[in-house]
């Protein structure tokens, strides 16, 4: 086991992401013994007290305050996760980076494109190191889908198909958090899943896919309305019986895509999907093959290779321990690893990248490549027509 250098963590918003992410830093020596950084926890911005007094006690934060600048102005943070609401993450992320600070910020990582981009620009600028809460790209399941494709497994990729179908928001009197209003939020599930999406394709699909050359979108809002929220609360919070307020941002959206490699697909989001929990799946396939992920049986990859390409049969593969990063979590095939845990791989990145100063996981490049492609699906719904990317 390698000596270890201790890092100063922070957090800015200490909600459900906060606390993803500060349970993966102190579970990271856990799964890889030989990691070159240890956390040291000093402090957490948060302007709900409750949360504070979370972080302290609960988690064990040596400092809980209540803005970024208390934060950014001590002396002994390497370290900063954004994880406040969308509305937070570009002048938190911009702040962090130029202050000289390693950063780890939640997607969307702004509420526009321009806002990433921003973002983007401070990291560059100042030559930290990012990270970005694509979590579904780091179940070891995927990395093995994009080792088929890469492998050219499937032959020539003729579609890929995401679907990111939740129901937190199906209840109508679901409580109108940041969530549902541009200001705080920007987008709606576009943001919050989409961007989750399409990572998640162009990540399996790799160089082989082309990235997405053209779209074309819909969306719609069913719910308009819904009670006003009190206190902090997490995307599944009801409301009360008291006043309503107006939803800003889209409940639904989904589109077609085209992809540099004359890969045709489709990305279907949606918030208010009742009988959907987590449905977050991707199918892709080829001339010769075709697989098939769901989050919801992370260990499993359904797959279809090596048969006649008429009539043939689907088989589940349980994760091995030569895919992804299951060896650093379980021992053996068919025992299941959790979202949480995907964090803690995502963590590893970030330490690889600090270490040595090249990018690894998701970055916030990949961000941007997200924002964009959620930016063109607005313009597409709005402009009602394709539009290039
Ligand atoms: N990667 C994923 O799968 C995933 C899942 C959920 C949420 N997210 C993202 O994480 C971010 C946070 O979502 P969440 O579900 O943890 O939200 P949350 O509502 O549970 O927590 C947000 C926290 O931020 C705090 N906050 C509000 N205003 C703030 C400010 N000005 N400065 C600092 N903190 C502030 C709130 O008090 C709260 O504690 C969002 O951007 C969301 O899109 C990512």
């Amino acid at each position: 086991m390698t000596a270890a250098r201790e890092i100063g963590v922070a957090v800015v918003g200490f909600g459900w992401m906060g606390q993803v992410h500060t349970r993966a830093w102190a579970r990271l020596a856990h799964h890889y013994p030989d990691v070159p950084l240890r956390p040291r926890f000093v402090a957490v911005a948060d302007p709900d007290a409750g949360r504070r007094e979370q972080a302290r006690v609960a988690y064990g934060y040596g400092a809980a305050v209540e803005t970024c600048a208390e934060l950014l102005a001590r002396d002994d943070v390497d370290v900063v996760s954004v994880c406040g609401p969308n509305f937070v993450h570009r002048e938190v992320g911009e702040a962090v980076a130029r202050s000289g600070r390693h950063l780890w910020i939640e997607k969307p990582a702004g509420r526009s494109a321009e806002d990433t981009s921003a973002i983007a620009a401070a990291v560059h600028d100042s030559g930290v190191s990012s990270a970005v809460g694509f979590n579904y790209r780091n179940a070891p399941a995927v990395a093995h889908a994009r080792e088929l494709v890469a492998a050219g497994r499937l032959g020539d990729l003729e579609s890929v198909d995401v679907r990111m179908l939740a129901d937190y928001s199906a209840h109508p009197d679901g409580a109108l958090s940041w969530r549902f209003d541009p200001e705080f939020a920007g987008t709606g599930v576009l943001g919050d899943l989409a961007s989750h999406g399409f990572d998640l394709a162009l990540h399996v699909g790799g160089e082989a896919l082309g990235g997405v050359t053209a779209l074309v979108a819909d969306q719609a809002t069913f719910i308009r309305e819904r009670p006003l929220a009190t206190g902090t609360g997490s995307h599944y919070a009801r409301g009360g019986d008291g006043p309503r307020g107006p939803v800003g941002n889209e409940d639904t959206a989904s589109a077609l895509l085209r992809f540099g490699s004359g890969a045709r697909g489709t990305l279907a989001s949606s918030r208010v999907a009742v009988g959907e929990q987590c449905t977050y799946a991707i199918e892709v396939r080829g001339t010769e093959g075709a697989l098939s992920w769901d989050f919801r049986r992370m260990g499993e990859l359904r797959l279809c290779l090596g048969q006649d390409p008429l009539d043939a049969a689907w088989e589940t593969r349980f994760v091995q321990a030569g895919d992804g990063d299951l060896a650093a979590f379980q021992p053996g095939s068919g025992m299941a690893m959790g979202f949480d845990d995907l964090k803690v791989v995502e963590c590893r990145a970030l330490v690889e990248s600090i270490s040595t100063g090249q990018p690894h996981g998701a970055t916030i490049d990949d961000a941007v490549v997200a924002a964009e492609l959620v930016d063109a699906m607005v313009r597409s719904y709005d402009e009602g027509r394709w539009v290039t990317t």
